[in-house]
């Protein structure tokens, strides 16, 4: 059966709302050497929080697969999921050069990922929750949540506003004004911008309470001092 069909007409188009630049094939290539996704150091923080080598991970939004693959050797499983194909076969090629047997990648996205056979050690999941608008947000942690253990840790780090709607102008502002037109090394300005305008960061007071609502409890919160980076530690409470 065409899985497709079976779908509401209301669920969000994932793979349309997936951001411009995480369907272009050029930034693909270029990601891995603009973004460093810090992946050893976040599975280092994870290995205090349980992972070890009987966990099982889901990485949603898993871009070129940075944390994937670097999970991969510690833990028992790892899904790599993301709704982008090219960002999927980037992945794909990496993992497979690096002949790393236990990361699978699944075509799908935070909306309609089906996890089985084992619940979920951990979640993870960076820069790509702000793909979606707050309706949808609540959705996906509602089904992050149920892909959890009880216990079970959901990492999301994000880029979310943590300031006063009264400043929001001038810190915009301030986070745009750094950046130049360079795309190879850095993220351009008009990046910066598109990212305001067009995705769906929202503030971290309204995001907040969406994670107490879905079945989470805040373990711990770090905010960037520029106050556009939000890195939570979440813990899946009892249903
Ligand atoms: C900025 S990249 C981050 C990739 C990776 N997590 C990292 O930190 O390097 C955002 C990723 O989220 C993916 N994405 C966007 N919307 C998504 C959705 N609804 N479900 C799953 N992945 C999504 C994009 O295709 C892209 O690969």
């Amino acid at each position: 059966m065409d899985g497709e069909r079976t779908r509401p007409g209301w669920l969000l188009d994932e793979l349309a709302s997936a951001g411009r630049e995480n369907l272009d094939h050029a930034h693909v290539e270029r990601y891995d050497g603009k973004m460093d996704a810090r992946a050893a150091e976040e599975v280092e923080l994870l290995r205090s929080w349980g992972l070890d080598t009987s966990s099982v991970v889901v990485d949603l939004g898993c871009g070129t697969g940075q944390f994937a693959l670097a999970a991969a050797s510690l833990c028992r499983r790892v899904v790599a999921v993301d709704v982008s194909p090219l960002m999927r076969a980037r992945l794909r090629l990496k993992r497979d050069q690096a002949d790393i047997k236990n990361v699978e990648i699944a075509d799908a996205g935070f909306l309609t990922y089906n996890h089985a056979p084992d619940p979920a050690d951990i979640v993870y999941s960076r820069y790509a929750l702000h793909h979606l608008p707050d309706f949808w947000k609540v959705m996906a942690l509602r089904r992050v949540r149920a892909m959890l253990r009880p216990g079970g840790i959901f990492r999301l780090w994000d880029v979310a506003y943590h300031f006063s709607p009264g400043e929001a102008d001038e810190r915009v502002e301030a986070w745009c004004a750094p950046h130049g037109d360079e795309v190879d090394g850095d993220w351009a300005r008009w990046e910066m911008e598109e990212h305001v305008r067009d995705e769906h960061s929202t503030f971290t007071w309204l995001l907040e309470p969406m994670f107490e609502r879905t079945g989470f409890s805040i373990e711990a919160a770090d905010y960037s001092d520029d106050g556009f980076d939000a890195r939570y530690l979440l813990r899946a409470t009892s249903p």
